[in-house]
């Protein structure tokens, strides 16, 4: 039942502000301010090395939640594409878990990288949604991510509560660890707490973002640019694009601009630039100055301060909410969804099954 959407994808975009508290009311007590995880057979203090593997938009959540342990928790983590994992023979040291993402619970490689971990003798963390799924089976715990049944192909309201039950898992860590103080984890969960009214705050954009995919839908190629855990969210942002809309995107850290892909700037060519005014927000504006000296065309995902600060010309700007950088990734994924949502029904392609795609890749 789409209620009163039109597709599967926009219910269950609407439906973040209320499964989000649902996943967060499973790890956090909230008149503790405290993450609280179900029992563990594993020591989180004694962590010393963090593998996360997984697919897709899941593997964007991983990539997210490593900024997260590395912040919080001080603890080094490799991450990884499931399917390149599973052959590549990681040697995988005693003391260190890994960590397996997945709406589904049956992806292929997803799955084959769980059982090699497994034979290491690693620990296997299982963030899952489906709750009977091969992988929520065999892991040693598994944290469901509650997001519900998610049945638009392109995966939103599973991804966001991949980001919550991480970063639970994430200030869990850090708080075994000694390096998280209980004022840091309380100000972390208060936080938290903030995200399902910050959502719709975000989904408020909606009406903005439907007039600028006229933008988008006209594009050939669309670039999108973030830094520290804005950039998985604009790999996150290319992926969700090119999957719904057939547009060819690509996500790239802002700093690697310079690198290569600055050569395809035109006037041509829009750029979604995902930049909260945060600590690394002015590295981002003298990138969105290159971008616009070349004459490409920015569309700036920003907080009143960010946008205030980047004057750069040929530029739309969508404003959010001022919030606690680490919740960002959460609630700046509402746009992300949005953009690629509205682009994709201008575009008139089947949103919810988009050719050549499975709900499910339990085939390698
Ligand atoms: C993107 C998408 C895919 C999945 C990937 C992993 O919108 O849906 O990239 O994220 O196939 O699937 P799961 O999470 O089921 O392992």
């Amino acid at each position: 039942d789409k209620g009163n959407h039109r597709h599967f994808m926009a219910k269950e975009i609407y439906e973040q502000p209320e499964v989000i508290p649902h996943t967060f009311g499973h790890y956090i007590d909230p008149t503790k301010e405290t993450v609280v995880l179900p029992e563990l057979p594993l020591d989180l203090g004694s962590v010393t090395h963090i593998s996360i593997t997984a697919c897709g938009t899941a593997l964007y959540a991983g990539a997210v939640a490593e900024y997260w342990f590395e912040r919080f928790a001080r603890v080094p983590v490799s991450i990884d594409i499931a399917s390149e994992f599973r052959y590549r023979e990681t040697p995988l040291q005693p003391g260190g878990i890994t960590i397996v993402i997945s709406q589904s619970g049956e992806t292929a490689d997803t799955l084959a990288s769980l059982r090699y971990a497994k034979e290491l003798g690693q620990k296997v963390v299982a963030v899952v949604n489906v709750p009977t799924s091969t992988i929520a089976r065999e892991a040693d715990v598994v944290l469901p991510t509650l997001a519900g049944v998610e049945i638009g192909v392109a995966s939103t309201k599973a991804f966001t509560c991949q980001l919550a039950t991480l970063a639970c898992l994430a200030v869990a860590t850090g708080r075994a660890k000694g390096v998280l103080t209980s004022d840091d984890e309380h100000r972390l969960v208060r936080a938290m707490m903030e995200v399902p009214r910050l959502m719709t705050e975000a989904l408020k954009l909606s009406p903005e973002i439907e007039l600028l995919s006229r933008t988008l839908a006209k594009a050939q190629d669309v670039l999108y640019l973030g830094r520290g855990t804005n950039y998985p969210l604009a790999l996150e942002g290319a992926l969700k694009l090119k999957e719904i809309s057939y547009i060819h995107a690509e996500g790239y850290a802002a700093g690697e601009l310079k690198h290569g892909p600055i050569a395809l700037i035109d006037e041509k060519m829009p750029v979604v630039v995902i930049a909260p005014y945060d600590r690394v927000f002015e590295k981002t504006v003298s990138n969105m100055e290159e971008v616009a000296a070349r004459g490409g065309r920015i569309i700036l995902v920003t907080d009143q301060k960010g946008a205030d600060l980047a004057n750069v010309t040929a530029m739309q700007k969508l404003i959010l909410p001022e919030m606690p950088a680490t919740i960002a990734p959460l609630i700046y994924s509402i746009p992300v969804q949005l953009i690629a949502y509205h682009t994709a029904v201008l575009m008139g392609t089947d949103v919810d099954q988009p050719r050549n795609l499975a709900k499910s890749v339990t085939v390698e």
